[in-house]
């Protein structure tokens, strides 16, 4: 899997015990970065770190919550110098939350620890990938601060994206419904089913469609790419 990376270069993946996080270390591996891994839930991480090695990847695990500064800080310091972040980790919609605590756990978190990378001072050629949501960007959802919290990353992106480039690129994706973990009851209800008869693909989305875009936007691809939210949602977004 060749998307032009330097071999042995460190991406950061939050969230990377699960879904969407795991497939992008897996994939991120693949094509030749050391993944650092970072997840709250020790078990998830520490498979996920262990089928990389397994596949002949590069990996080191972090047991870190997004939300706790002095995790974020030990996290980074064990990575080293991290050229790509991917901000993946977010509280699932299904969660009855307090508003301004939601806010603070999807958006904030992704603040924080942007900040604290960019404080480390990335590399030439770095860039960040932050996972928002087909919700509040392109359609309004059940949840109030779901919705408000992931078209605040959008924005953020834009800001990072206008504000920090050259010395990084930002960039945005729009997840639509993709098979993971906490979705495993909605795809079986009558909504998800709707929602995959709806969509133009006529199924719902693979883990692995989310990663192989995260992983172009971070590329040399892609290396004129900053500022945009890429929706990987089958194209249901534009039936709607
Ligand atoms: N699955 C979808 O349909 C979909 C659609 C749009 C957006 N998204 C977004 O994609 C991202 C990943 O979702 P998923 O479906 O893969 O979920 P998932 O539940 O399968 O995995 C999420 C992982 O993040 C970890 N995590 C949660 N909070 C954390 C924290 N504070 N610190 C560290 N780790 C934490 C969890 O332990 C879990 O391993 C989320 O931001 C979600 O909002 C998902």
């Amino acid at each position: 899997m060749d998307f032009g990376f330097t071999r042995g270069d460190t991406i950061v993946v939050t969230g990377a015990g699960s879904g969407i996080g795991k497939a992008i270390a897996l994939m991120a591996a693949r094509a030749g970065l050391r993944v650092s891994a970072w997840d709250l839930a020790e078990a998830a991480i520490l498979a996920t770190v262990a089928e990389i090695q397994a596949d002949g990847g590069d990996a080191v695990a972090a047991v870190a919550d997004i939300g706790d500064p002095a995790a974020v800080a030990r996290a980074l310091s064990e990575a080293g110098p991290v050229r790509y972040l991917v901000n993946n980790a977010g509280p699932a919609s299904s969660r009855e939350l307090d508003f301004n605590d939601a806010l603070a756990a999807t958006v904030g978190t992704v603040q924080a620890v942007t900040d604290a990378w960019l404080r480390t001072g990335p590399a030439e050629g770095s860039a960040v990938v932050n996972i928002a949501s087909v919700a509040g960007n392109y359609v309004g959802t059940d949840s109030a601060w779901y919705s408000a919290g992931k078209a605040a990353i959008a924005g953020y992106t834009r800001h990072l994206a206008t504000r920090r480039a050259p010395a990084i690129r930002a960039n945005a994706i729009a997840p639509g419904f993709i098979a993971t973990p906490r979705m495993t009851g909605f795809a079986a209800s009558e909504l998800g089913q709707s929602l995959v008869e709806r969509n133009p693909m006529r199924r719902a989305g693979h883990a692995d469609d989310v990663a192989g875009a995260v992983l172009f936007l971070l590329s040399p691809l892609a290396a004129y790419i900053n500022g945009v939210l890429l929706p990987v949602d089958g194209g249901w977004v534009v039936t709607q």
